[in-house]
């Protein structure tokens, strides 16, 4: 099977980064066209010189990485620094990128990419949408040339930032509206399956006895981000959110779910950002996304440590 050409479009953010180390040792089964970056867990300069900061560390440097939207379509940005650090990859001390951005704006590659690719491409998406939905509103003819967005984002049953809202989808809710209404094929990794990965100690301690400066700055940046979850969830270890989405790419099987219509909420209030999943088909709208809602949650981490073993 020639491998499949991906976007990764993400704002790391240590979740962000161990998928993008994933993808970047799958070239096999993946070829990663570009990392394109936007504003989320940190300001956009961060996400974009930790997506060129990950690439070395990945040995991938001929990867571009273009940088996007420094901001959501309407709401102020909000950011994730008590998270993720004041850097947005703390855990691991990288050294700086050693190349620059790619000329150009990630909306304007995105949508060039698929208009010249030869077949269509995937969208990988860990952050906000805005990139994605600015590059759908500006070239509507792309919707055709995406294959499928595999993000993670959105919630079915309670949210991380408000009770019912997702921190991806409720940084830009307008984008996020834009996504679902674009007709393009959506696989949704929420917090009902990434609740579900949980990086317990014995988990981390299979990634860190890897031995590679690459596992040690994973297991590192792991351990930074899953420090707050403990306490938060109560869980023996934080859920591990975007690499959802590049295991989802690399093997489908370990996943289910079920396709529903999703809605976005964008209207002010306590629902802003919620992903209202007609889950028993009430509406009688069309469904529209692939909800995964079930994982092989050790199927999964022998994957990624299989994978970061690779680098
Ligand atoms: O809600 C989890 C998501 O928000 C992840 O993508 C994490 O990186 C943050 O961006
Ligand atoms: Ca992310």
């Amino acid at each position: 099977m020639p491998a499949r050409p991906i976007i990764i479009d993400t704002d790391p953010g240590q979740d962000d980064a161990v998928a993008i180390l994933v993808a970047l040792a799958s070239p096999a089964e993946l070829e990663v066209l570009a990392v394109t970056t936007v504003a989320g867990n940190v300001p956009l300069a961060l996400t974009s010189e930790n997506a060129r900061k990950i690439r070395d560390l990945a040995g991938r440097p001929e990867v571009p990485v273009y940088a996007g939207c420094p901001r959501p379509i309407l709401r102020p940005l909000r950011t994730a620094e008590k998270v993720h650090g004041p850097t947005g990859l703390d855990g691991a001390d990288l050294p700086p990128p050693r190349a620059p951005l790619a000329e150009g704006h990630a909306v304007d590659f995105i949508v060039e990419a698929l208009r010249a690719h030869p077949e269509p491409v995937t969208l990988a998406t860990m952050g906000p949408l805005t990139n994605v939905a600015l590059a759908l509103i500006k070239a509507p003819d792309i919707a055709g040339r995406v294959r499928e967005i595999v993000m993670m984002g959105g919630a079915v049953r309670g949210g991380n930032v408000t009770p019912v809202a997702e921190f991806n989808v409720y940084v830009d809710p307008h984008a996020a509206r834009v996504v679902f209404e674009s007709g393009v094929p959506i696989v949704m990794h929420g917090l009902d399956v990434t609740h579900k990965v949980i990086t317990t100690p014995e988990r981390l301690a299979a990634i860190r006895a890897i031995g590679t400066p690459v596992a040690e700055a994973a297991a590192g940046l792991l351990a930074f981000y899953d420090r707050r979850d403990l306490e938060r969830y109560g869980a023996p270890g934080g859920p591990l959110h975007d690499p959802c989405v590049i295991a989802y790419l690399l093997a489908p099987g370990l996943f289910a779910g079920r396709r529903v219509h999703v809605a976005v909420v964008t209207d002010e209030g306590p629902a802003l950002g919620q992903t209202v999943a007609d889950w028993w088909g009430t509406t009688g709208r069309a469904p529209n996304a692939l909800v995964v809602d079930r994982v092989d949650a050790d199927g999964f981490y022998a994957l990624l440590t299989e994978r970061l073993a690779r680098l």
